[in-house]
Formats: C-alpha cells, structure tokens, sequence
C-alpha cells in the first residue's frame, strides 16, 4: 500500500457535534446522529489499522485502568466506553481536547491524579484513532441496576420527544455516535444531569433548549430510562 503521509491534524477534521465547528469539506455538523462521514474520516480509519497492535494495547490498558476492562467499567462514577462509536470516542475525547467539557479529577489506581482534559491532550492522532477503533470493537453491556419501572416508563416517553432525535432508541445504540447512556452507571449519569444544571458541563446549543424544557421531574425520569437499560 502506498504510504499515506502524516494524519492531518486532528482539530482540522474530526468534526464536532459539541461545538457545532465545520467537517473537513465545509459542510457543516447537524449537531446530532447523521454521521456524514468524509475522506478524511476514512483516511483516520486507514491510520487507526495501522497503529501497531501491541502499542494499542499498551495504550487501552492505561486507558482500562480507570475505565475497567475493554472499557466495561467496575466503578460507578467512571463511564463504561467500550462499545460506544468510534465517532463518538473520538468526539467526547475532542470536547475535552478542545477544553469544551472539563476533566473531573480522577484518581489512576496507583493514586496519582489525572483527568480527561489531561489525558486526551496527551493523545497523539494516530493514538485517538486507535484506542476510538479498540473500544468501538467492544459490545456494549448494560450495567444492570434497580430502577423505578413507572417512573423509567413515563422517562421513556418525554425522551423520544424532547432527546431521541439525537440519543437515539432511548440512547442505547452506538449508532447515535453518541455516549451511549442506556444502561450506564446510575451515579456518573446523575453528575452528568448535575454537571448540566449547575452549568459545569457545557451542552450543545441544539440540547441546551431541550434539556432547559425538562421539569426535574422529567430529569429523574429519563435518568431512570437511562438506568433500566429500556428493561421497564
Ligand atoms: C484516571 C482515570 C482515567 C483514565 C486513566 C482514563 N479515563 Fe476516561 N474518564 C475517566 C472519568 C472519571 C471520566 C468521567 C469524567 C467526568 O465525569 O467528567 C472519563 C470520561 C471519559 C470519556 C467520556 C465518556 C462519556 O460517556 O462521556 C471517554 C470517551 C474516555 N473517558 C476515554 C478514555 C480513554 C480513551 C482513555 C485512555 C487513553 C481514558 N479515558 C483514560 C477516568 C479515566
Ligand atoms: C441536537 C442533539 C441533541 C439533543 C436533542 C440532545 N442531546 Fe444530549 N448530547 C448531545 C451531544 C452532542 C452530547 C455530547 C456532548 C459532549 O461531548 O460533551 C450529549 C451528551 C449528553 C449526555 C452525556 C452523556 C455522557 O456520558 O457524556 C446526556 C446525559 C445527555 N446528552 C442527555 C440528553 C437529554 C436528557 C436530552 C433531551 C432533553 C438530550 N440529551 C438531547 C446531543 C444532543
């Protein structure tokens, strides 16, 4: 195969649904689930196959170590990402990149302290392809967990209103290419929900005005959606 030459820089393509920027080819980002997915996309997919194997390896156990084995996490507060897209990975790890989403302290098993911001701008292009490639090779895996069945059911409703149109089928399809939430840790999710109300966690304007026509009533009910995994 012909050598492809450097990536181009990440920022010049991977296109972001948080901060609504244009895609390589000018076309702008509907800011939801249509992936329209461009030259430069498949150009990533091409880097992502050829980042030596064993160095991904190395890489996604780092990554494991907070966010538990191929990304099936063991600790509520930390997010279960195996299985999410490889869009998704790498536009969740961009928001951080780009300093659009805060990195929350967390703790790396041996006790030294990192966050997301610092850890995805760590990450070289090659590096983003790959661990985006490893953990969209995953299954997702629903944590199970109680739920109130009414209250996920009335959830259930406002979602497929006010959030389907982007979290699609309740948010549990990686075809959303976005975090999938059905199913994920009770207590990382209600930071989230937190996170957005007290304005620590910055949302795309297209979900800014929906989330701000939920009552905390419809809050606690799609949060319980989310929880039961659609299992009501
Ligand atoms: C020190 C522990 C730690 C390590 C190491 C770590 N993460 Fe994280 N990660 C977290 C925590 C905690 C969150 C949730 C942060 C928050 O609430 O803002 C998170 C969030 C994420 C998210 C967003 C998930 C979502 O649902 O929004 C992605 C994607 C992610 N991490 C990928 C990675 C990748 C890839 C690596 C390895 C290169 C990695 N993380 C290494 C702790 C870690
Ligand atoms: C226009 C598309 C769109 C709509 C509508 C939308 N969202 Fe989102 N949502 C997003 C995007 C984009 C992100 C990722 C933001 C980021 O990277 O920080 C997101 C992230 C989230 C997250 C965080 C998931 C995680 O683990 O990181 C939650 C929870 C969420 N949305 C809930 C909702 C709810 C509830 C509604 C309905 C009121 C809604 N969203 C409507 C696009 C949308």
């Amino acid at each position: 195969m012909a050598a492809l030459g450097a990536p181009p820089a990440v920022g010049s393509f991977v296109p972001s649904k948080v901060t609504g920027t244009a895609v390589a080819g000018g076309e702008p980002r509907g800011g939801c689930g249509a992936v329209r997915r461009t030259a430069a996309w498949a150009l990533l997919a091409v880097a992502a196959g050829a980042f030596a194997s064993d160095a991904r390896d190395e890489l996604a156990a780092e990554c494991d170590e907070c966010h538990g084995e191929g990304g099936r996490s063991t600790d509520p507060d930390t997010p279960s990402i195996g299985g999410f897209s490889d869009f998704a990975i790498l536009d969740l790890l961009e928001s951080y990149r780009s300093g659009f989403r805060q990195g929350r302290k967390a703790k790396r098993p041996d006790g030294r302290e990192t966050d997301m911001a610092e850890i995805a701008s760590g990450l070289s292009e090659d590096e983003l392809a790959a661990v985006a490639a490893h953990y969209a090779a995953r299954q997702w895996q629903p944590h199970k967990q109680p739920f109130d069945a009414p209250l996920a059911r009335r959830g259930a409703r406002v979602h497929a209103v006010k959030c389907g149109k982007c979290h699609l089928r309740g948010g549990s399809v990686a075809e959303s290419d976005l975090a999938i939430t059905a199913g994920q840790w009770r207590t990382y999710l209600a930071a989230q929900f937190q996170a957005f109300d007290d304005g620590t966690r910055r949302m795309a304007p297209k979900m800014r005005k929906r989330y701000e026509s939920l009552s905390d009533g419809d809050k606690r009910a799609i949060l319980e959606l989310y929880v039961s995994a659609g299992e009501f």
